[in-house]
């Protein structure tokens, strides 16, 4: 395996140097960014445009106890779904500190939906076992945080967003993390730091079928594959039941939000019929895993590539009030959602796994933090509870803000390793064709490493894998699409591996190949 993915030599190459490097700017990075003490100089680094990030899509909203009352039931809500191998501290920490980060949210600007008391708007999505979800204009949750976090973020002097700058690897000089490595403006160059923050976000792309926006690859998650920084729970990942079929395509799917079923849409198969009493006695709003597998289970059955949303007990002012941005979208394709039942399908979504963290988003390499979906603070467990990933975002980011700035006045500026792989790149292959890689991982990893799993055919997943990593190392990988490919099938060997050495088959972890005794029931 390689360790840099672009060998530097020190002395021509350009670098920069900041306090704190970001490498992400949606929720995570931009809200971390700001809780830091203004006094330090930060870089956020974007892969592309600031707006191109899942963090501006969430609709939902987010899971949060206010008020004390509902604090036992939230953290059992969060460990039922994630069938009980959750992290039980990081899970009181995450519904503990939910009021102060709405709290802070709402001081930065942020304005959720409220009735005519002034008392917020909650929602109901799965396994909820009361309406707990804020959000932000119906369902753009995501946008109305967003927009706010990036005016601070830009109004803030010692903040620089830095579009299109591709992370390469992770810098470390005698066990610290000092910078990364990037592509930036068609050169090579370092961001060097005291502290770095890894924000990189999901791996839908992985997947043929997924909600995440293209940038999401796994970068920073395979940045610290190389490094040797610690993973955890690689096995989890999750399929979002309702994305909208739209035809065959390779975009990424719009989402249909759980609210919808939260406020009582339910889902029929091809037939029209009601299916999801055969499957789990809380129907549409059971937990992610389980309903995603029903629908593909009905999907299975009669070779359809969808089954239905209903939402017609509403009427269009309601629909179109409360679910906007889905409202424009089904009509955008002729359907009207008072009227017309929506096709939906599931599509991978979020990633419970990724760099292993302590409670204040530390890593297992001094230097090195980790933040939102691409970091694995186990509070998840198994199966993410619906809206507890932007609480997740923001509780562990204020508390790794803290943590620096408690360490910070003390830290360096490492000096800079020589990065040379041991390789010979002089015998270069350039004939992989990235493209044809990445489209047959993602047919691979939907098939073999998706809703279903069966570890004799993942054996073979995990040998076409390797030969294809075999290849792309013997090759030069000096482009980003080159090395965003290299990045996808890392982490996806990872993935299958971990699935391969899991003893159980629980949550989005289902291996229909072991025995009955070892699957969770709740
Ligand atoms: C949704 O709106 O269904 C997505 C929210 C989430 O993923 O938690």
């Amino acid at each position: 395996m390689k360790r840099y993915l672009v060998d530097f030599k020190n002395e021509p190459c350009e670098g920069r140097y900041f306090d704190i490097v970001i490498i992400g700017a949606g929720i995570a990075g931009l809200y971390t960014a700001l809780m830091l003490p203004k006094k330090l100089k930060i870089a956020v680094l974007s892969e592309k445009e600031i707006d191109d990030s899942d963090s501006y899509m969430a609709q939902g909203g987010i899971a949060a106890s206010i008020g004390d009352d509902d604090r036992e039931l939230h953290i059992k809500d969060t460990v039922n779904a994630g069938c009980y191998v959750n992290n039980a501290k990081a899970v009181k920490v995450l519904v503990d500190e939910s009021q102060q980060a709405i709290e802070n949210l709402i001081e930065l600007g942020v304005n959720f939906d409220r009735d005519d008391q002034g008392n917020f708007y909650r929602s109901f999505e799965g396994n909820h076992s009361i309406p707990r979800i804020l959000h932000v204009n119906g369902d753009s949750t995501g946008k109305g945080i967003m927009e706010v976090l990036v005016r601070d973020a830009e109004n803030a002097h010692n903040i620089e967003i830095i579009p299109d700058v591709f992370a390469l690897d992770i810098v470390e000089n005698r066990g610290k993390c000092c910078g990364v490595t990037v592509f930036y403006k068609g050169r090579s160059m370092y961001f060097i730091s005291r502290y770095c923050i890894m924000a990189s976000g999901g791996i839908g792309q992985l997947f043929s079928k997924t909600t995440n926006v293209d940038v999401l690859t796994g970068d920073g998650i395979a940045m610290a594959i190389r490094a040797g920084v610690k993973l955890k729970d690689m096995e989890y990942v999750q399929f979002h039941p309702t994305a909208f079929y739209s035809g065959d395509t390779n975009d990424r799917l719009f989402l249909i939000s759980e609210a919808v079923r939260g406020e009582g849409a339910v889902l029929r198969n091809m037939e029209g019929k009601r299916f999801m009493g055969e499957y789990d006695r809380r129907m549409e709003l059971a937990p992610r895993d389980i309903v995603a597998r029903a629908i593909f289970h009905e999907m299975n059955k009669v070779s359809s590539k969808y089954v239905y949303l209903d939402a017609t007990m509403y009427d269009k002012d309601f629909l179109q009030n409360r679910f906007r941005q889905i409202y424009r979208e089904c009509e955008s394709s002729s359907i009207e959602m008072y009227r017309d039942y929506i096709p939906v399908t599931p599509a991978e979504h979020y990633f419970m796994g990724g760099i292993e963290v302590d409670l204040f988003g530390r890593t297992s390499m001094e230097g090195l933090y980790a933040l939102g979906e691409c970091a694995c603070t186990g509070v998840h467990g198994a199966n993410r509870l619906a809206s507890n990933s932007l609480l997740e975002a923001l509780v562990f980011g204020k508390r790794a803000a803290e943590d620096i700035y408690g360490k910070i006045s003390c830290g360096e500026v490492c000096s800079l390793p020589e990065l040379k792989n041991e390789d010979n790149l002089d015998e270069k292959n350039k004939e992989v064709d990235f493209d044809q890689f990445k489209r047959s991982l993602k047919v691979l990893m939907e098939k073999h490493a998706g809703i279903i799993r069966n570890t004799d055919d993942l054996k073979g997943a995990l040998n076409i894998i390797e030969d294809k990593l075999s290849k792309m190392e013997a090759s030069s990988l000096e482009s980003v699409e080159a090395v965003e490919t290299y990045n996808m099938y890392q982490v996806a060997r990872s993935i299958v591996i971990s699935i391969l050495e899991s003893k159980a088959s629980i949550g989005s972890n289902y291996v229909e190949n072991y025995s009955e005794h070892n699957k969770v029931l709740r």
